[in-house]
């Protein structure tokens, strides 16, 4: 069970703390503090006590260079008690020299923890002003993640904040059994690629009671992911909670048992949405959407097999990602965009047991119109406004 994560600390006499500040951290905000914290990391990865705790103590801002935190450790939990703020480098040429994708990394690590009411400061704004899209792997035009959790097992991300990311917020890459909750992850609505919370190659995470206010997904959940609950959380500005998008350039992708509900998503690009190239191969399925509320959301509801965001080869293809069982139930709330609901699936692969009930959605403004779209999906549409043409009723 996820729920065996859940500890309180301090409680237990094999609790060792380490705190930054012995470790020559200066909490300045100017001098570099990655060589204190990577010391101190090590002590308190390397301390076989049931708990090791490594401090970052309030009242001080800590500037830290690309690092990465990489296990396994000695101890059953590593406890990172976040109080203070740490902020990214201010420009681009700091990160000279480092070939990584992420500002902070932490890497095959059980039992790791990280909890506090800190800040995290990506202080991305160099890197929006020169967003590097269609050359994404040039030298200094990629942008880092703020946060990367690569390999990680019984791990828990709680009540600390993070600010203005270069790029995503939070990235997890083949974890297991996470609990991310109480989070609050800001960033402009116009930045661009910063999503919340990106879940790949994961299984077994939920994510939970949370604000994302950002410039793309505010949650997106890729290849590889199942077992995913998402729930409570406070989306917008952002695009929305996305599937995908899967099968980019023919790839097989899968995603199966994401469960989303009681989520708010005020004046979001998107909705929830499910997104697939033509031409990979695989499958969305089993994917509940249930207690949704929509405040002027621009798209609140999408399933796209056509996706093709960047591409010069849009061609429709004979091969898909298939999209099967997926529910919408009690969903309401408006929408800017007159086309509320689109299904929009291809005829080869196509979409089955699509099943809305209880989605009511409305015009934003008022004397607008509301309609869906729906092309090839199969299901049952029980109680839903506006109707939706293609299922069952
Ligand atoms: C870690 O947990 C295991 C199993 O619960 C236990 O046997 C072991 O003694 C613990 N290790 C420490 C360092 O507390
Ligand atoms: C629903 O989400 C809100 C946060 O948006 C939270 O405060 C509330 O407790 C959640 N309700 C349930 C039943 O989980
Ligand atoms: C692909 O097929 C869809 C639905 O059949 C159609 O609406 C769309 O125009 C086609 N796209 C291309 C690029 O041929
Ligand atoms: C629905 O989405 C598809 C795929 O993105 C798009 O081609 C189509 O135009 C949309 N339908 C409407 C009515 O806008």
């Amino acid at each position: 069970m996820i729920v065996s994560v859940l500890i309180t600390p301090g409680l237990s006499s094999t609790t060792t703390t380490f705190n930054v500040l012995q470790y020559g951290a200066v909490g300045n905000g100017q001098t570099n503090d990655s060589p204190a914290f990577m010391k101190a990391w090590k002590d308190a990865c390397q301390s076989k006590s049931h708990i090791s705790q490594l401090i970052i103590p309030s009242s001080r801002t800590f500037l830290l260079k690309p690092v990465t935190f990489t296990g396994p450790c000695k101890s059953n939990y590593t406890y990172i008690q976040l109080s203070g703020k740490i902020v990214a480098p201010r420009t681009k040429s700091e990160y000279k020299g480092f070939h990584t994708n992420t500002w902070l990394g932490f890497s095959f690590i059980n039992g790791l923890i990280i909890s506090g009411k800190g800040t995290i400061d990506g202080r991305g704004s160099a890197w929006w002003q020169q967003p590097c899209i269609g050359n994404a792997q040039t030298a200094g035009c990629r942008p880092p993640t703020a946060l990367t959790f690569n390999r990680c097992y019984r791990f828990q991300l709680k009540g600390f904040t993070s600010i203005n990311p270069a790029r995503s917020h939070i990235t997890l890459t083949g974890c297991k059994k996470g609990i991310l909750s109480n989070l609050r992850l800001t960033a402009p609505g116009t930045s661009p690629n910063t999503d919340g919370i990106d879940i790949s190659g994961s299984r077994s995470i939920q994510v939970l009671n949370s604000f994302i206010a950002t410039g793309d997904d505010c949650i997106a959940i890729s290849a590889g992911s199942s077992m995913v609950k998402i729930s409570g959380i406070t989306c917008g500005p952002g695009h929305g909670i996305s599937i995908g998008s899967l099968g980019a350039s023919g790839e097989t992708d899968t995603v199966e048992d994401v469960h989303v509900k009681n989520c708010t998503l005020t004046e979001t690009l998107t909705g929830v949405r499910i997104k697939t190239h033509q031409g990979g191969g695989g499958f969305a399925r089993r994917i509940t959407f249930e207690k949704i509320r929509f405040v002027r959301a621009n798209n609140p509801i999408i399933i796209d097999q056509f996706y093709c965001p960047h591409s010069n080869d849009c061609r429709n293809q004979t091969q898909g990602i298939k999209v099967s069982d997926v529910t919408y139930k009690g969903i309401v709330g408006t929408s800017l965009m007159e086309k509320a609901i689109n299904l929009s699936c291809d005829q080869n692969v196509g979409c089955s047991n699509i099943v809305l009930d209880h989605v009511y959605i409305k015009p934003a403004v008022a004397g607008q119109k509301v309609f869906s779209f729906c092309n090839n999906a199969h299901g049952r549409a029980t109680h839903t406004k506006p109707a939706v043409n293609c299922l069952l009723r």
